[in-house]
């Protein structure tokens, strides 16, 4: 019996040993539990208006000479309205923030950097982040999610992208984003 209790004294000390070194290996840094996951749809439109005197787009850099039809090295800064429905004036649900540029020297291909910023019920000040390539003439386009903030706190996840609206003559567009996350 007293060789089993220094046993289990043994095992638990070295329980607490292994727990100190794992939870608490220095005291500016500790592990957390891991919080069970979420995963959370979106479907919205983003308005990109790069014509007429609001452009919600703009261009901010292009090359010092134009030598290729895809505007390779043009780099825009938008501020794009995203609404619930492709109607511009549908109810607003958030803000597109960043950079887009023409990545591409044979191809329309943008390099888009976003911040996806909601305003929306429970999800405003919610962010999430867009990085990744869109070839924008292709009816449908994958982009990853790489991050976010508030309810969206360490999301991934994939943004599939389809051109509701364009003018080919301006380059406004409207296109539906179906968004998926795990957070
Ligand atoms: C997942 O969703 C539930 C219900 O909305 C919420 O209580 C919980 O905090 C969420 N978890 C994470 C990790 O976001
Ligand atoms: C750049 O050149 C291409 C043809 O080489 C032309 O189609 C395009 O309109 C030009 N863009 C600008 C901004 O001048
Ligand atoms: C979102 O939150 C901000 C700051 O808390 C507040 O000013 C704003 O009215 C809210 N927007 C909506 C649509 O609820
Ligand atoms: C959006 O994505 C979800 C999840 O993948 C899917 O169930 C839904 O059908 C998609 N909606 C549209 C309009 O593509």
């Amino acid at each position: 019996m007293a060789k089993l209790s220094v046993v289990l004294l043994v095992v638990s000390l070295v329980g607490v040993v292994q727990w100190a070194k794992t939870t608490n290996a220095e005291g500016w840094a500790r592990r957390l539990e891991a919080e069970k996951e979420n995963v959370t749809n979106l479907q919205f439109y983003f308005h990109d208006i790069v014509s007429g005197k609001n452009p919600t787009a703009i261009k901010v850099a292009q090359p010092s000479e134009n030598k290729s039809a895809t505007l390779f090295g043009s780099i825009m800064m938008a501020d794009d309205p995203l609404t619930e429905g492709p109607d511009p004036n549908s109810k607003p649900v958030g803000r597109a923030q960043g950079m887009y540029g023409s990545a591409g020297q044979n191809e329309l291909a943008l390099i888009m950097a976003m911040n996806f910023a909601f305003t929306d019920g429970i999800y405003n000040g919610s962010c999430i982040s867009l990085l990744g390539k869109n070839p924008a003439m292709n009816p449908v386009r994958e982009m990853p999610i790489v991050g976010g903030t508030g309810l969206f706190r360490l999301a991934r996840g994939y943004a599939i992208a389809q051109t509701y609206w364009l003018d080919i003559a301006t380059g406004d567009a409207i296109v539906g984003y179906n968004v998926t996350v795990v957070h």
